[in-house]
């Protein structure tokens, strides 16, 4: 089967294509290398990929229609997991109308080639940051969602709306996958654990937003990756079901755990929490255990142990 990712050279798009060639799939990525970060790493991340014959790399961009148009009609891919996305909360305040352009026109671009081409299923990466600051926790499918904060909670709610309609309208058969804080080797520079991490490294002083008592679900990538291919082997019509790791973090504590994998004391500028930031994430899981049987298998201190490692390498 071939499989179209989007998104696939960041974090967990790389790794999803390097699983899926894994299972014998074909993977048509699609991905435009912006500089959000540096582009190096991206093609650092698909390195091994690249050298396998089941893999074809499109340098495209998703507001480019024409051109996934093109994708879509010689490649012929059967599933769509869509993870192109302009990613975190602090630059989606800064330029709102790009998260908007990339998170939700892009998104429809997917969805409507998906529909004009007959894909079976179209897989939405989505986020915890869509739950907002809800007072309902841990959060859940069913909450209302009406706390999102940040440009880029709203854009990723709003591609959800999306997909959820081209379902309604389209049929096409849709999951939206929420994912909770996804760390790991290869993660995203911009984040806590590769922050967190150089800093303690190089000695110098990691800036803790609050006075670290905030808290996030972090959920390690191969347990997303696990997740996802899950997803691809069920005939599901439309679901909405959070991957998380249902053990909200402090951020202290995350500092602790880093500074005990890496045997060294972290120097600490405490600031004001960020516009945008929510105080907790902790995601409800049982719907993911009871319609995919999946469940995060990677204990919080194992995969610190695995993620500082990768940073520590460079
Ligand atoms: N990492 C997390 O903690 C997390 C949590 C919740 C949801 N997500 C979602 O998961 C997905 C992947 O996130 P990630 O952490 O791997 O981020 P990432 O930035 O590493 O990966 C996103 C990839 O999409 C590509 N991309 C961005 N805009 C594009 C465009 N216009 N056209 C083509 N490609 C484009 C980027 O070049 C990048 O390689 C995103 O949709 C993100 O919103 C991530």
């Amino acid at each position: 089967m071939k499989i179209l990712v989007t998104g696939c050279a960041g974090f967990i798009g790389s790794h999803l294509t390097d699983r899926l060639l894994e299972e014998g799939f074909d993977v048509v990525g699609v991905d435009d290398f912006n500089d959000y970060y540096d582009p190096k790493i991206k093609e650092q991340n698909l390195q091994s990929a690249k050298k396998n014959r089941q893999f074809k790399l499109c340098r495209k961009d998703v507001l480019d229609f024409t051109s996934l148009e093109e994708i879509f009609k010689k490649e012929k891919p059967a599933k769509v997991v869509h993870l192109a996305a302009r990613a975190g909360v602090r630059a989606s305040i800064e330029n709102p109308l790009l998260y908007a352009k990339v998170n939700v026109a892009g998104t429809v671009h997917l969805l409507k080639l998906s529909v004009d081409f007959g894909i079976k299923q179209f897989i939405f990466g989505s986020s915890s940051s869509i739950y907002g600051n809800t007072k309902r926790i841990p959060f859940s499918e069913d909450d209302i969602c009406d706390s999102v904060i940040s440009p880029y909670g709203a854009s990723k709610r709003s591609a959800e709306f999306f997909v959820e309609s081209f379902w309604k309208n389209y049929h096409l058969k849709s999951i939206i996958l929420r994912f909770f804080t996804v760390y790991g080797p290869r993660g995203r520079p911009d984040m806590a654990p590769a922050l967190f991490t150089k800093a303690i490294l190089n000695k110098e002083e990691l800036t803790q937003f609050g006075n670290g008592s905030s808290s996030r679900d972090y959920t390690y990538v191969d347990d997303i990756v696990n997740g996802i291919i899950k997803t691809l082997e069920q005939d599901l019509d439309f679901e909405i079901i959070n991957l998380g790791n249902n053990n909200s973090i402090a951020l202290r504590d995350l500092i602790k755990a880093i500074e005990k994998v890496m045997g060294k004391k972290a120097k600490i500028n405490e600031v004001p929490m960020q516009q945008g930031d929510v105080e907790k994430t902790w995601a409800n899981i049982n719907k993911a255990k009871y319609i995919l049987g999946w469940q995060p298998g990677v204990k919080f201190v194992d995969g610190m142990k695995k993620t500082s490692e990768y940073f520590c390498q460079f």
